[in-house]
């Protein structure tokens, strides 16, 4: 699937904390649509729906393989049926005044949901495993698989957060440990990961997100793991993880607060 419901809300958070006055008011005009208010509101609607509309399970990821050194669209993403190519084309219905209130509020929901998984390193990967999904791990002692923990199980660990069902949890929990993370972020590393005039090179900048996850799913995830159990197997794959996980959902945050603030100005 994609980070869960904890991961969408964390990289909504802090773009919501990052809105510019217009921005702000623009998205709360097209959240008001269904009576809601907030980002993290509509951050994992893309997964709820996954069964309702089949046809858009593989938007959420790019199978870039493991051993490739990048991303090749005509080979990891044909048909633009993948993250990076809807990340493209959400932004722009969401940018175009012209497209009617529905049609952005529904793009705003996309946008939302995809800037969150291109920054999931297993979400721009693939070993003939699903993006990790088939490689059974005890994380902890709970048996999970490798994609799994890195949508879900390494935050919930380190922000020690119990998931709830059918994708509930705790908001204000989570919007806690969110602007934690948020505060966490230098002055340095705002400006770098997300540069002005993002929006006319946004489908460049897709691919140089998935192209940083995919490296990161090589040089870090499946690494020490040929025997993925017992405690001190997952405090050392926790200890490397986090950090790892931790600058993505900022660096998500970070990048989702710039698109919207250029695409509702
Ligand atoms: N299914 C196949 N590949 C996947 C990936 N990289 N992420 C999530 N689901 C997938
Ligand atoms: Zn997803
Ligand atoms: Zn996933």
């Amino acid at each position: 699937m994609s980070w869960g419901p904890e991961g969408h809300a964390i990289v909504a958070d802090i773009a919501q904390a990052h809105l510019d006055s217009a921005a702000a008011a623009e998205v709360a005009s097209l959240l008001k649509l269904e009576g809601l208010d907030r980002l993290d509101q509509i951050s994992s609607w893309a997964d709820g729906n996954r069964k309702e509309f089949p046809h858009t399970g593989t938007w959420h990821y790019v199978d870039i393989p493991l051993k490739a050194e990048r991303y090749d669209a005509a080979r990891d993403c044909k048909e633009g049926n993948c993250v990076v190519a809807k990340l493209d084309e959400n932004v722009h219905v969401l940018a175009d005044k012209s497209a009617s209130p529905q049609a952005r509020l529904l793009a705003l929901k996309w946008v939302v949901h995809l800037v969150g998984d291109i920054h999931q390193p297993l979400h721009a990967e693939d070993n003939d495993d699903k993006g990790g999904n088939t490689v059974q791990v005890q994380f902890f002692g709970q048996g999970t698989n490798l994609h799994a923990m890195w949508d879900g199980g390494i935050l919930r660990h380190a922000l020690n957060l119990q998931p709830g069902p059918n994708y509930s949890f705790d908001h204000a929990a989570v919007q806690a440990d969110a602007m934690t993370l948020d505060a966490a972020i230098s002055p340095v590393q705002r400006a770098n990961w997300a540069t002005h005039n993002l929006l006319p090179q946004i489908a460049d900048a897709s691919i140089v997100w998935a192209d940083e996850s995919h490296m990161l799913a090589r040089n870090v995830a499946y690494m020490d793991i040929d025997k993925p159990s017992g405690e001190a197997w997952s405090q050392r794959y926790q200890q490397k993880a986090w950090p790892v996980v931790q600058t993505r959902l900022e660096q998500g945050g970070v990048r989702l607060a710039e698109v919207l603030n250029e695409a509702l100005d």
